[in-house]
């Protein structure tokens, strides 16, 4: 096991600048997810670490290794695909034990680790199977099962689950949690499904365009999104989001208006947009009361998501199941001002007055 510390790596190609500079410390045993929409750079960024791509400018050390120029199998890095990547022709067994055969491994040592891996993975039963007498799902375990064979110093994972239906994706997501803390290596894994990533990481890197939105505790980035892009990206259903101006403690959008918390009327006087989060607007009386009026409820089982509007800006509201609310029905919900975002219009960045400081980091 070992930490991994990435310093400003950058990726060309040509002169498209893929990844602009990425930095990050990724502690020993440390669960961190990359995430963002497609053509972000996760992969690229997962790929420099794993020395499958060459990296244009900056350093990737494992331990206290510079692995920057090192070929693959020279890294100690176990990496594990979308598409599995098993070989078609071979027992699960050999494919567990080819990698490690590769490295000229002691042969009693193989099959202790491949058994036990085996074991591990609840594999035993199919050991002697080819790949294609296999489910997906077990198929994605023997793909998880060839890189823990190989017990390296980290885990590099790039959108492993994206081949399984719905239901067997939250429960291998859940397998892989556990997995992760048994064995205790480092893992970077990549996603472009913010909940996959906020049920799996200890940090999440949130991508777009090449660059490092934000990098936080998955409740960090939830609570306190560094800008706009986070705030939409991070949370379901999306945050509502509102284009205004802060006029003295207030908050103007056409028709709605609303208190302001002190630590975002600090920054008084700009063109923001408000955030809110659907969960976060209380049903009934209470600070900055206002009428809601539903246009479509969708019944989510143990949750009803109303969608809206509030003094003429669309809203989405969700709450307890309510069986009562209906197309057109109105009610009174209040927006406490401790729930309330801020974002400056143009660049986007969150705006918080307590923390100049961070404003400050998250603008430069
Ligand atoms: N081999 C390549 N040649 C040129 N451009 C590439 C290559 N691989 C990836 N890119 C570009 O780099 C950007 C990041 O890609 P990638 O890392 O695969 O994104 P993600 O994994 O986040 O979907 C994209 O714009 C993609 O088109
Ligand atoms: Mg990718």
């Amino acid at each position: 096991m070992a930490q991994v510390k990435l310093a400003k790596v950058r990726k060309l190609y040509g002169d498209v600048v893929a990844v602009h500079g990425v930095d990050l410390l990724i502690d020993d045993g440390e669960f961190i997810v990359f995430l963002g929409p497609s053509g972000c750079g996760k992969s690229t960024t997962l790929r420099m670490i794993a020395g499958l791509e060459n990296i244009s400018s900056g350093t990737v050390h494992i331990g206290s290794r510079d692995v920057t120029s090192l070929e693959p199998k020279d890294r100690d890095i176990a990496m594990v695909f979308q598409n599995y990547a098993l070989y078609p022709h071979k027992t699960i067994r050999e494919n567990l034990a080819f990698g490690l055969k590769m490295r000229r491994m002691d042969r009693a040592e193989i099959e202790t680790r491949v058994n036990s891996t085996a074991t591990m993975l609840g594999l035993e039963p199919f050991l002697e199977r080819k790949p294609k007498q296999l489910s997906g799902g077990q198929m994605q375990r023997v793909a998880l099962g060839r890189a823990l064979v190989r017990n390296p110093e980290i885990f590099l994972l790039d959108e492993p689950l994206s081949n399984l239906d719905a239901k067997l994706r939250v429960k291998m997501r859940e397998e892989i949690a556990l997995l992760q803390k048994e064995v205790g290596t480092s893992m970077v894994y990549v996603t472009h499904d913010q909940v996959e990533a906020m049920t799996l990481a200890d940090r999440i890197v949130i991508m777009r365009d090449g660059h490092v939105q934000q990098i936080g505790a998955p409740l960090e980035v939830y609570d306190k999104p560094a800008n706009l892009f986070v705030a939409g990206f991070i949370g379901s259903p999306e945050m509502n989001l509102v284009d205004g101006r802060l006029d003295g403690g207030v908050f103007r959008a056409d028709e709605l208006s609303l208190d302001m918390p002190a630590n975002i009327v600090g920054a008084a006087n700009e063109n923001v947009t408000l955030g809110i989060r659907p969960e976060h607007i209380t049903i009934g009386d209470g600070p900055n009361a206002r009428t809601f009026r539903a246009n479509v409820i969708e019944q989510l089982g143990s949750q009803t998501l109303c969608v809206g509007s509030v003094g003429g800006q669309p809203m989405r509201v969700l709450m307890e199941r309510s069986d009562t609310v209906t197309r057109g029905s109105e009610f009174t919900v209040s927006f406490q001002p401790g729930r309330l975002h801020a974002f400056a219009t143009g660049e986007g960045t969150r705006i918080d007055a307590t923390n100049q400081e961070e404003r400050e980091l998250i603008a430069s």
